[in-house]
């Protein structure tokens, strides 16, 4: 496996005609990481493919409170994993390599997607994402990318990113990784104590929670969603949104009207801030029990 730290060194890679499967990071591999390179390597390895991964914490996409000073940087462990799982390319480039001067040219998503859920709360957060994606997308030139559906509104993001700049590449999606308890596997679950791991899993518990009331109940959504809310809330988590969307487009569904929904979620359990989601597909409107 080639480690490589700049552009120049990337350049042969790129421009190699060799189909390549991208899997952008910021490190700290975990299991969900792993199994987007597998994804990616299923993707090329029968064409005599290469797997890309990258590994850079963007400073870019953290604003001044949140955790890119405390975000776990494991370069070395990283490397081992990627090259045990059959990565043949990691680029891992200096701030300096990747921002020689201020990124004053930025790609920003529409309003309507991005100032959305994660992007109200993180303003700016999918302007950051866009903008050091499609930087990688033009030094790498893959040919598929794929991220992890935990990022949901990221993916999708990402999905209209490449649509309307008319990038050659294939987005891929891939199904959360979960421990065995559940748990949405995160890097920030690393700032989790024991106590509070088996408590974040009452987030997806919330959502499990909301999907049997989609399925089985005559509620509104705005009903539901706000008592999943109201159950963290009296748990201790400090919760930013419990949302249930539309999967199109992300704006809110309504009962009677829209079938593919997805609920996504994000709150505080401690000081770390966590993220999960989860599809849900109506086929009935009559409730069962
Ligand atoms: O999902 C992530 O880890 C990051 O947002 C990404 C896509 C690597 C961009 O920095």
């Amino acid at each position: 496996m080639k480690i490589i730290k700049t552009i120049a060194e990337l350049e042969p890679i790129a421009g190699s005609g060799r189909k390549k499967a991208f899997v952008p990071t910021m490190g700290n591999l975990h299991a969900g990481h792993l199994k987007l390179i597998e994804v990616a390597k299923r993707r090329v390895s029968s064409q005599n493919g290469l797997t890309v991964a990258s590994i850079f914490v963007n400073r870019l996409q953290f604003a001044p409170h949140e955790d890119f000073d405390q975000y776990p940087r494991t370069l070395d462990q990283d490397c081992e994993l990627l090259e045990a799982h059959g990565c043949d390319v990691v680029f891992a480039p200096d701030e300096s390599v990747l921002y020689p001067s201020p990124q004053t040219v930025r790609v920003i998503p529409p309003t309507e997607l991005a100032d959305l859920w994660e992007g109200h709360f993180r303003p700016g957060f999918f302007t950051a994402v866009c903008t050091v994606v499609a930087k990688f997308f033009s030094m790498i030139r893959p040919d598929v990318a794929v991220f992890g559906q935990k990022d949901y509104q990221q993916l999708k993001v990402i999905e209209l990113m490449v649509r309307q700049l008319n990038m050659p590449i294939q987005i891929i999606g891939v199904p959360t990784q979960r421990n065995e308890s559940g748990l949405a596997l995160s890097s920030r679950n690393n700032y989790l104590s024991q106590a509070q791991i088996l408590k974040a899993l009452e987030l997806q518990a919330q959502l499990q929670k909301v999907a049997h009331d989609v399925h089985h109940t005559t509620l509104d959504f705005a009903s539901i969603t706000s008592k999943a809310s109201q159950d963290l809330t009296q748990k201790g988590w400090q919760v930013d949104y419990v949302s249930l969307v539309k999967q199109s487009d992300l704006t809110l569904a309504h009962r009677g009207q829209d079938k593919q929904l997805v609920c996504l979620a994000a709150a505080k359990l401690g000081n770390t801030r966590l993220i999960d989601n989860l599809e849900i597909t109506l086929t009935t409107e009559v409730p069962s029990t």
